[in-house]
């Protein structure tokens, strides 16, 4: 499976899928990295292993890159590289319907919540507040309504009378990198089904 992944930090679960590739675990090529921020520690990561990065982060005067020209480099990008599978782990930015609908392979993202609830940011300051029993993470296809498309894998933790945003967030990121190589694990074996309606011509399932 050829796999492009978008990065926007530290890209620990990068890093899970480059050990994996590197050690024969999985029967995937990272084709190359987009990164939205220049500074991202996933950059050195992918430099490291010999994959390819693209930073598409900040225009010469410093302002933010509009997302037009963002989205018209990422695909142009995507679409160069010919991946199966489009990767957003730890991909901060919003992506717009168009690029979504447009993508050259089918996109899944990783996100810190139980879907459906808990969408979006600051989540386990919110499942804390909340007095929430069970928290995790979810993998689920990209659509354009952001953390909404179909939730393919979880993995579910207890949340302790203890537990912090901090404890949280570390004791999450551990599921994450269980959850992710595994879930691409199942879409390499055709063991999951990945429909994706709007790739209609090539009706991809995995
Ligand atoms: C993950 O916890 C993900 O759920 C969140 O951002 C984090 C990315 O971590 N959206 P990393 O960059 O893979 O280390």
């Amino acid at each position: 499976l050829r796999i492009a992944v978008l990065v926007s930090g530290s890209g620990s679960n990068l890093q899970v899928l480059i050990d994996a590739m590197q050690a024969g675990a999985l029967p995937i090529e990272i084709v190359g990295i987009i990164s939205n921020r220049e500074d991202a520690y996933a950059i050195k990561r992918a430099e490291q292993a010999n994959i390819p990065v693209a930073v598409l982060s900040h225009t010469d005067s410093g302002k933010r890159m509009a997302i037009k020209t963002f989205e018209s480099h990422a695909s142009a990008q995507l679409t160069a590289w010919q991946p199966d599978l489009i990767v957003l782990a730890g991909f901060m930015r919003v992506l717009s319907g168009s690029f979504i609908d447009n993508a050259p392979a089918p996109m899944i993202n990783l996100h810190p919540s139980l879907l459906p609830v808990y969408k979006g940011l600051d989540t386990h300051q919110r499942v804390l507040q909340a007095g929430e029993r069970h928290h995790g993470c979810s993998i689920h296809v990209v659509t354009a309504e952001l953390d909404a498309g179909q939730v393919l894998t979880q993995a579910v933790l207890n949340v302790n009378i203890n537990d912090t945003v901090e404890s949280l967030q570390s004791r999450v990121q551990k599921l994450e990198h269980q959850l992710l190589p595994w879930t691409i694990l199942l879409l390499a074996k055709n063991a999951l089904s990945l429909t994706v309606d709007n790739i209609s011509s090539k009706a991809t399932t995995y």
